[in-house]
């Protein structure tokens, strides 16, 4: 088997593959190419993935000769159609939102895997790159926030008087909400948490937060470990609260969101222009429409002196740890998918398999990816 890294598109910084996950590769007997400085933007050289046994070619020789292509974001319109029939290729390519992606793929034979829509199920953590992902922004989300924020996160006493510890206030308590209560506890911040989910209150808690609740949440044990859409009397109730806290809170993270939803709404307009000018709030939601009112993704707003952040692209920021997490996460999963020969082998009745697939054969296989398109 031939295994090609790209080099992913600009900005992206990380690549799908370190050097230290390429002899892994080599022992399920395959042999590695890796596009000429697919890791530069993530401090590796072509000499450091050379050492490590992989090879070093241009791109046209990885769409030319790979039997499995990595990446980590989605291959643009032009990429897939360097791909050949029967190639396979992984990565993290948002099927739910992207039919456009999913037809050409389909039209083109190509054999997709997406590591987004691997199940949630035990077995399978190991391959979960969407909480690796979340575990770097909920970390990188407290650092911004401290960096931005004109005053100090931890409690001083010194001769020039007392500090007093920042407030932070945390929406959402998955896998982003809780690295980002530990991160903001470690930096001595006084850390109050919201989530719908009571399940997360030990956790919460167990972190040194506050755990804050809003009766009347609809919890369903069945939707897996995340949240379902609430009542409006509910969602009322919460913005209610989340604004009494917002207020005198000194820095909001936002990490709610409901998967294959539009990021629930928690912060409006009113409750931003009536928060301390000087406070941030950071969403990570931002990408799925955040969980502010007033966000943008990908920029920096200011409304009456508060600071909105809506960056989506924390890993890409922190590409080293980041491209170390995917690639390990993506390494469990090939082991699925190639036998101790290296060749592929593609079981289907394997429910990780079957779900990450998302065409195959000219075939949609994952199922919800299937209904977008009846
Ligand atoms: P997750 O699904 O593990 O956690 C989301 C949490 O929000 C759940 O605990 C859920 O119960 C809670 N929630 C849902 N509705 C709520 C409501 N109305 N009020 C309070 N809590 C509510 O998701 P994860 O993996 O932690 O990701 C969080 C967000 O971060 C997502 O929007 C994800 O897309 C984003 N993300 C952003 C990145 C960036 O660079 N900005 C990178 C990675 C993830």
């Amino acid at each position: 088997m031939l295994i090609g890294i790209l080099k992913e598109l600009t900005p992206e910084n990380r690549v799908a593959i370190l050097p230290e996950a390429v002899s892994v590769l080599i022992a399920l007997n395959s042999e590695v190419i890796v596009e000429k400085d697919a890791g530069l933007n993530a401090f590796v050289s072509n000499d450091q993935y050379e050492k490590s046994g992989a090879k070093i070619v241009s791109r046209d020789d990885i769409y030319e000769k790979s039997d499995l292509i990595l990446k980590v974001n989605v291959p643009q319109e032009d990429e897939i159609k360097s791909l050949k029939p029967n190639q396979v290729i992984v990565g993290t390519l948002n099927p739910l939102t992207n039919k456009t992606l999913v037809s050409l793929l389909n039209d083109n034979g190509v054999t997709a895997f997406s590591l987004d829509a691997i199940p949630r199920i035990s077995r399978a953590q190991a391959m979960d790159v969407l909480s690796s992902m979340a575990t770097v922004a909920g970390y990188r989300a407290v650092l911004e926030a401290a960096f931005n924020l004109p005053t100090f996160f931890p409690m001083f006493m010194s001769a020039a008087g007392t500090i007093k510890p920042a407030k932070v206030l945390i929406l959402g308590a998955g896998v982003a909400g809780l690295q980002a209560i530990a991160s903001a506890r470690k930096l001595g911040a006084v850390v109050e948490t919201f989530d719908v989910r009571s399940a997360v209150k030990e956790e919460v808690q167990s972190l040194g937060a506050t755990f804050v609740e809003v009766e009347g949440a609809i919890d369903d044990a069945k939707a897996g470990g995340y949240a379902v859409e609430q009542s409006e009397e509910f969602k009322k109730k919460q913005t209610e609260l989340i604004q009494q806290h917002a207020l005198r809170s000194d820095v909001v993270i936002c990490t709610a969101q409901i998967p294959g939803r539009k990021a629930p709404l928690l912060i409006t307009k009113e409750t931003v222009q009536n928060m301390k000018p000087g406070s941030v709030i950071i969403d990570l939601a931002a990408s799925t429409g955040g969980n502010c009112e007033l966000t943008e993704n990908s920029k920096t707003v200011v409304v009456n002196g508060v600071k909105i952040i809506g960056n989506s692209d924390y890993p890409s920021g922190m590409p080293v740890d980041a491209s170390r997490m995917y690639g390990k996460n993506l390494i469990n999963f090939i082991k699925l998918i190639i036998d101790k020969e290296g060749k592929m082998n593609l079981n289907f009745e394997d429910e990780i398999i079957k779900g990450a697939c998302i065409t195959h054969d000219k075939q949609i296989v994952n199922e919800r990816v299937k209904s977008l398109f009846e």
